[in-house]
Protein backbone atom coordinates (compact mmCIF):
# COMPACT_ATOMS: atom_id res chain seq x y z
CA UNK A 1 0.00 0.00 0.00
CA UNK A 2 1.74 3.16 -0.94
CA UNK A 3 1.68 5.72 2.02
CA UNK A 4 4.90 7.90 1.51
CA UNK A 5 5.71 10.12 -1.74
CA UNK A 6 8.73 11.03 -2.55
CA UNK A 7 8.49 14.32 -4.96
CA UNK A 8 11.85 15.36 -6.66
CA UNK A 9 12.18 19.10 -7.80
CA UNK A 10 10.04 21.60 -5.68
CA UNK A 11 9.72 23.91 -8.40
CA UNK A 12 6.06 24.88 -10.44
CA UNK A 13 5.25 21.10 -10.62
CA UNK A 14 7.08 19.51 -7.56
CA UNK A 15 4.84 22.17 -5.28
CA UNK A 16 1.60 20.96 -6.40
CA UNK A 17 1.97 17.62 -6.94
CA UNK A 18 3.56 17.30 -3.11
CA UNK A 19 0.37 19.91 -2.15
CA UNK A 20 -2.06 17.00 -3.73
CA UNK A 21 -0.61 13.94 -2.54
CA UNK A 22 -0.68 15.47 0.76
CA UNK A 23 -3.99 17.18 0.71
CA UNK A 24 -5.29 13.07 0.53
CA UNK A 25 -3.17 12.20 3.55
CA UNK A 26 0.17 11.36 2.10
CA UNK A 27 3.39 11.81 3.58
CA UNK A 28 5.44 13.35 1.50
CA UNK A 29 9.19 14.36 1.37
CA UNK A 30 10.05 16.89 -1.27
CA UNK A 31 13.45 16.81 -2.55
CA UNK A 32 15.43 20.02 -4.07
CA UNK A 33 19.19 20.83 -4.62
CA UNK A 34 17.96 24.68 -3.93
CA UNK A 35 16.82 25.19 -0.11
CA UNK A 36 15.56 28.33 -1.44
CA UNK A 37 13.17 26.43 -3.40
CA UNK A 38 12.43 24.39 -0.76
CA UNK A 39 11.20 27.00 1.08
CA UNK A 40 9.08 29.17 -1.85
CA UNK A 41 7.52 25.81 -1.91
CA UNK A 42 6.19 24.62 1.28
CA UNK A 43 4.89 28.60 1.76
CA UNK A 44 3.31 28.62 -1.79
CA UNK A 45 1.38 25.51 -0.93
CA UNK A 46 0.66 26.83 2.65
CA UNK A 47 -0.51 30.27 0.69
CA UNK A 48 -2.82 27.74 -1.96
CA UNK A 49 -4.11 25.73 0.85
CA UNK A 50 -5.18 29.10 2.71
CA UNK A 51 -7.06 30.10 -0.25
CA UNK A 52 -8.89 26.50 -1.03
CA UNK A 53 -9.59 27.15 2.66
CA UNK A 54 -10.73 30.85 2.59
CA UNK A 55 -13.18 29.86 -0.63
CA UNK A 56 -14.64 26.99 1.69
CA UNK A 57 -13.14 24.61 -0.35
CA UNK A 58 -11.06 22.65 2.77
CA UNK A 59 -11.42 22.89 6.32
CA UNK A 60 -9.18 25.46 8.06
CA UNK A 61 -7.83 22.28 9.96
CA UNK A 62 -6.12 20.83 6.71
CA UNK A 63 -4.21 24.10 6.32
CA UNK A 64 -1.67 22.57 9.13
CA UNK A 65 -2.65 18.83 8.69
CA UNK A 66 -1.51 19.24 5.03
CA UNK A 67 1.55 21.53 5.09
CA UNK A 68 2.34 18.92 7.94
CA UNK A 69 2.75 15.76 6.21
CA UNK A 70 5.45 17.51 3.55
CA UNK A 71 9.01 17.12 4.40
CA UNK A 72 11.20 19.73 2.57
CA UNK A 73 15.05 17.58 2.51
CA UNK A 74 17.98 18.68 0.50
CA UNK A 75 18.91 15.08 1.20
CA UNK A 76 17.76 12.67 -1.46
CA UNK A 77 18.56 10.05 1.15
CA UNK A 78 15.69 10.82 2.92
CA UNK A 79 13.23 9.77 -0.41
CA UNK A 80 15.02 6.05 0.49
CA UNK A 81 11.54 4.63 2.15
CA UNK A 82 9.56 6.05 -0.17
CA UNK A 83 6.56 3.95 -1.73
CA UNK A 84 6.28 5.79 -5.06
CA UNK A 85 8.50 8.90 -6.21
CA UNK A 86 7.35 11.39 -8.76
N1 LIG B 1 5.45 23.54 -15.59
C1 LIG B 1 4.73 22.81 -16.41
O1 LIG B 1 3.59 23.16 -16.81
C2 LIG B 1 5.24 21.46 -16.86
C3 LIG B 1 4.36 20.63 -17.56
C4 LIG B 1 4.78 19.35 -17.93
C5 LIG B 1 6.06 18.95 -17.63
N2 LIG B 1 6.92 19.79 -16.98
C6 LIG B 1 8.25 19.29 -16.68
O2 LIG B 1 8.35 19.12 -15.28
C7 LIG B 1 9.71 19.39 -14.88
C8 LIG B 1 9.72 20.47 -13.82
O3 LIG B 1 9.11 21.65 -14.36
P1 LIG B 1 8.79 22.92 -13.47
O4 LIG B 1 7.91 23.79 -14.29
O5 LIG B 1 8.34 22.48 -12.13
O6 LIG B 1 10.24 23.57 -13.37
P2 LIG B 1 10.80 24.58 -12.26
O7 LIG B 1 11.97 25.26 -12.91
O8 LIG B 1 9.71 25.40 -11.68
O9 LIG B 1 11.33 23.62 -11.12
C9 LIG B 1 12.41 22.73 -11.30
C10 LIG B 1 13.01 22.45 -9.93
O10 LIG B 1 13.94 21.38 -10.04
C11 LIG B 1 15.02 21.67 -9.21
N3 LIG B 1 16.16 20.88 -9.67
C12 LIG B 1 17.00 21.08 -10.71
N4 LIG B 1 17.91 20.10 -10.77
C13 LIG B 1 17.67 19.26 -9.75
C14 LIG B 1 18.28 18.06 -9.28
N5 LIG B 1 19.35 17.53 -9.88
N6 LIG B 1 17.75 17.45 -8.19
C15 LIG B 1 16.67 17.99 -7.56
N7 LIG B 1 16.03 19.12 -7.96
C16 LIG B 1 16.54 19.74 -9.04
C17 LIG B 1 15.22 23.17 -9.34
O11 LIG B 1 15.96 23.69 -8.25
C18 LIG B 1 13.76 23.65 -9.35
O12 LIG B 1 13.27 23.91 -8.05
C19 LIG B 1 10.47 19.76 -16.16
O13 LIG B 1 11.10 18.62 -16.65
C20 LIG B 1 9.36 20.23 -17.07
O14 LIG B 1 9.73 20.06 -18.43
C21 LIG B 1 6.52 21.02 -16.57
Amino acid sequence: MIKTIGVLGAGQMGNGIAHVFAQYGYRVFLYDIAEAQLEKAVNTIRQNLERQAKKGAIAESLVGETVGRITATKNMADLAGCDFCV
